[in-house]
């Protein structure tokens, strides 16, 4: 799990892409009107405050073990509607069938023991609610992080570098095939899934790289690690091959997630 102990730091680095994301995932949700809803992994509260403004009359918790990002969200978003508490997906504090949908964004690669984080929001979802999930596609569609390795990894030949690249690039449940897998190991059911498309787009060739050396996560902190020779041939290439010889400039890169959902079956 990274470091997630400067909420400031992860809105530059990821918040701001997964607050373009959480409104396709919750749509593809598909959530009743008045829904009580649990999100695991608040992180910022960027998907907690989609569901409140986009379900009508819904009530929602988010869980985050991060107590820096318990207390930003409480501060950024105050709603009635809404709270935030400390909390653990591998043991979630509410009763079983306590919500009509559960909901996470952008934790299932983070998070140590997914299949237990999965039977969590089961257990806590009501017979016909739904469990809801996306992550980047890290494989294929991911050219923020993807460029960034691949860049490392021309520099810096080393066991180590392949391995925080890796670390960062290969997940357990890297697409479509394998969530759905996961979602009906579960015992879910009526399993679908959805691609989305974001645009992220960045100001200027800065704006791209200075999250990578906020250390907010291994990988935006890998850089502070390098000898400072060859964290400035890695952004110098990537610089070249981003904007090019031209002077800095707005540029946009194009992410993919993966979502799912499934069903608990009812009784
Ligand atoms: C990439 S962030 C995503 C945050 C937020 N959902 C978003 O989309 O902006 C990953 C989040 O997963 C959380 N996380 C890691 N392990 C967790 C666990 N065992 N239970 C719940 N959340 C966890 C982290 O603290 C972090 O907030």
């Amino acid at each position: 799990m990274g470091d997630f102990a400067n909420p400031a730091a992860y809105e530059l680095w990821m918040g701001r892409w997964s607050r373009l994301l959480a409104p396709f995932l919750v749509a593809f949700a598909d959530l009743p009107r008045g829904a009580r809803l649990l999100d695991v992994g608040s992180g910022t509260g960027v998907m907690s405050a989609a569901l409140l403004k986009d379900v009508p009359g819904s009530t929602v918790v988010g869980i985050e073990p991060a107590e820096a990002y318990v207390s930003y969200s409480r501060k950024k978003i105050s709603d009635d509607r809404l709270c935030f508490v400390t909390g653990d997906g591998l043991n979630i504090p509410f009763n079983d069938q306590s919500f009509d949908a559960t909901l996470s964004l952008l934790i299932l690669q983070e998070i140590s023991d997914a299949p237990l984080a999965l039977r969590e929001m089961r257990r806590v979802t009501r017979p016909g609610g739904s469990v809801v999930g996306s992550q980047w596609d890290f494989a294929k569609g991911m050219p923020m992080l993807s460029l960034f390795w691949d860049t490392v990894l021309e520099v810096e030949t080393s066991k180590a570098a392949h391995q925080a690249a890796a670390d960062c690039m290969v997940v357990a449940y890297p697409d479509e095939i394998a969530l759905r897998s996961l979602w009906q190991k579960t015992g879910l059911v009526e399993v679908e899934t959805e691609r989305h498309e974001v645009d992220m787009t960045f100001a200027s060739f800065e704006d791209y790289w200075a999250p990578f050396s906020s250390s907010v996560t291994p990988t935006s902190s890998y850089i502070g690690k390098l000898e400072t020779g060859q964290a400035a041939e890695i952004e110098s290439r990537l610089r070249k091959k981003i904007v090019g010889e031209a002077a800095d400039r707005s540029f946009g890169l194009k992410a993919h997630a993966w979502a799912v959902r499934g069903k608990v079956p009812s009784q």
